[in-house]
């Protein structure tokens, strides 16, 4: 569908609005009276959200790629560059996959076209817009069972995102996934998060099955990367340079995956600035390893997140 037909199907006066960004990739801005927040079509990506009188809360890298799906004439090549920023929709598989390293990492559905289902206007005057996308014969080619996903997106003074997914193939499949939420922060090395006291945790950095158990808030000194799990909770970021508080509540999710590169991995990544490590933070609402999900032929689940700011300066 050409943005003119978006619009005429879906764009709300004043308030919702397809446009063509980087790329060519079709960008969905959604307004209300307490926050704004952008959405591409391509990976039913989340590329902003912020609060009218606030500081954008997510992060986008300056070095990330903007390219969406090209065919060539053999139908080959249908799945683009992950998005560096923002929240990426991470499904059927959370980080590298299980058996073969050469899937593409967080899984396909980022790297995919979504379609528009809904763009409506609510009684409170929120905003809600519905993304969808399914399995197809690229997708089955990488992982052979049928499924159907949306995306809901809630915007009002918060941004709630919810990521159902349905199976809809003859058998039961075992997913994990994420909302790999990118949060702006004033210097990684000033953020305590609170909420994952208790946890445990598995630290990728190191090869090994261990777990190891959260004490007290976390703090950033060096390369972080941990799915915290069997953890239902809220988390919040709490940023001293910048005196905010982003709170992030999730329904439907298990684990919670934190991470920051540092210096050395923000090198080695071609589409992550060299010094950007220190103003952002992933945290993000996931459902990871021994978190995985299991649905039977015609079940879903949903994961959802809600940010909000509490405190800004
Ligand atoms: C995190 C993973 O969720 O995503 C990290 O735990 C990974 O290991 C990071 O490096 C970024 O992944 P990608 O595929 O977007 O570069």
């Amino acid at each position: 569908m050409n943005i003119d037909t978006l619009n005429s199907e879906f764009g709300i006066e004043g308030a919702a609005r397809f446009s063509e960004d980087r790329g060519g990739l079709t960008l969905l801005s959604l307004r209300t009276g307490g926050a704004t927040a952008e959405v591409y079509l391509y990976g039913a990506h989340v590329r902003s959200y912020q609060p009218v009188a606030g500081r954008p809360v997510l992060w986008m890298s300056r070095a990330s790629r903007f390219v969406g799906p090209s065919c060539d004439a053999s139908g080959d090549g249908s799945f683009g560059k992950p998005i560096r920023g923002g929240i990426p929709v991470c499904f059927p598989w959370f980080g590298v996959h299980p058996t073969d390293r050469n899937l593409p990492n967080h899984g396909f559905v980022r790297l995919k076209m979504w379609n528009v289902a809904s763009v409506e206007r609510t009684e409170s005057g929120a905003l809600t817009a519905k993304l969808s996308t399914a399995s197809d014969s690229e997708t089955l080619r990488l992982w052979p069972h049928e499924f159907e996903a949306s995306l809901l997106l809630t915007l009002s003074n918060d941004l709630a995102v919810s990521l159902e997914i349905r199976n809809a193939g003859a058998s039961p499949f075992t997913m994990t996934e994420a909302l790999h939420a990118y949060f702006a922060v004033s210097d990684i090395r000033m953020v305590t998060l609170h909420g994952l006291d208790g946890a445990e945790y598995v630290d990728k950095l190191f090869e090994s099955d261990r777990r190891l158990r959260q004490r007290g808030a976390v703090r950033f000194t060096a390369e972080t990367d941990r799915p915290y799990l069997d953890m239902p909770d809220a988390c919040t970021i709490e940023d001293a340079g910048w005196g905010r508080t982003i709170r992030i509540e999730k329904s439907g999710s298990r684990s919670t995956v934190v991470w920051n590169p540092w210096i050395a991995k923000a090198r080695r990544m071609e589409d992550f600035g060299d010094d950007e490590w220190t103003g952002m933070l992933c945290v993000e609402t996931a459902n990871a390893l021994t978190d995985a999900v299991s649905l039977d032929p015609g079940a879903a689940h949903t994961m959802g997140m809600k940010v909000g700011v509490d405190h800004d300066g």
